[in-house]
């Protein structure tokens, strides 16, 4: 069966999409998928700056090794050109293309394409039919992707984009991580509204989960409104992943959260658990 396809969108910025796919991915990885692959699809790549260190990231980006790769078959010259030749994609796993291991053992394996700057230039450029070439390419290479993994999981960027749009044509899955606020809430309601555009098929399932909740405080009026509210009451995870210094970026620490050296991660990995547990089986996967 081909593998879901996970898109982490909010169109808020600055809601934990990068935290919450990195870290929850590893805990699905960990105990029920075997073949993660992780797209950063946002041009400010946080995801790979994550998980790579800076020579990692480097490396992969003078070998021009990341995300563009899955939309076109090789560099172009001109910043603002798209190369239309029409080579099919390869597979992400073939040699000599995108992806990094993470981690990869005999039985398992998670690897990220790294996420490149070079992606703004899919909103200044308007010639459709590059565009289109570039979209039908990238559905194709996840097509591909989906046969070798278990698990596809996208980082999207906040903004309203081509890159939005691609991504929500691939998804079969959207989680939206929501802070209580009305500006995150906000977000949430746009995500709603571009899956329910035409353009939008196949539809892909709506899951949400509340992120940076102080665990002692009480029940915000914003988060029971979203528990209440008639559409996504059921879309809305009970599990949450609370405010932990953990799950702070920082300077000093790629990889994922679970492997920082600081006291103080058995309660925050439990959650991610949860979380990842209660959304594996909403997927239905
Ligand atoms: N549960 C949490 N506990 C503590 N810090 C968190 C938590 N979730 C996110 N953060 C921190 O909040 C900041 C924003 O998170 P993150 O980068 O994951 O958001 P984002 O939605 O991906 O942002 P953008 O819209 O820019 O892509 C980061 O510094 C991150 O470390
Ligand atoms: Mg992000």
């Amino acid at each position: 069966m081909a593998a879901p396809v996970l898109a982490i969108l909010n169109l808020k910025g600055g809601v934990g999409k990068t935290t919450i796919a990195s870290n929850v991915s590893y805990e699905i990885f960990q105990n029920k998928a075997k073949r993660v692959l992780l797209l950063d699809m946002d041009p400010q790549y946080n995801l790979s700056q994550q998980l790579l260190t800076k020579s990692q990231y480097d490396g992969m980006q003078n070998a021009n090794k990341n995300i563009l790769r899955l939309f076109e078959p090789a560099p172009v010259s001109d910043f603002f050109d798209v190369n239309t030749s029409s080579n099919i994609p390869l597979p992400p796993s073939a040699s000599s293309t995108m992806l990094y291991y993470l981690i990869n053992q005999s039985d398992k394996a998670i690897s990220v394409v790294p996420g490149t700057f070079e992606l703004t230039k899919y909103s200044f450029i308007n010639d459709n039919d590059k565009l289109n070439h570039a979209k039908a390419y990238f559905k194709h290479a996840i097509s591909l992707a989906r046969n070798e993994y278990d698990l596809v999981v996208l980082d999207m960027n906040p903004s309203s984009s081509f890159l939005t749009f691609c991504g929500l044509t691939v998804a079969t899955d959207v989680l939206a991580p929501v802070r209580p606020d009305k500006f995150s809430v906000q977000g949430l309601d746009l995500v709603k509204r571009l899956i329910d555009h035409p353009l939008v098929q196949p539809k892909p399932n709506l899951h949400i989960v509340m992120n940076g909740i102080k665990r002692t405080a009480a029940l915000t009026s914003t988060e029971k409104d979203i528990r209440q509210a008639a559409f996504f009451k059921d879309r809305i995870l009970v599990n949450r992943v609370y405010m932990s210094a953990v799950l702070t970026a920082r300077d000093d620490h790629t990889g994922f959260a679970k492997h920082r050296k600081v006291s103080g991660k058995t309660q925050i990995s439990e959650d991610l658990k949860a979380v990842a547990y209660e959304l594996w089986t909403r997927m239905g996967a």
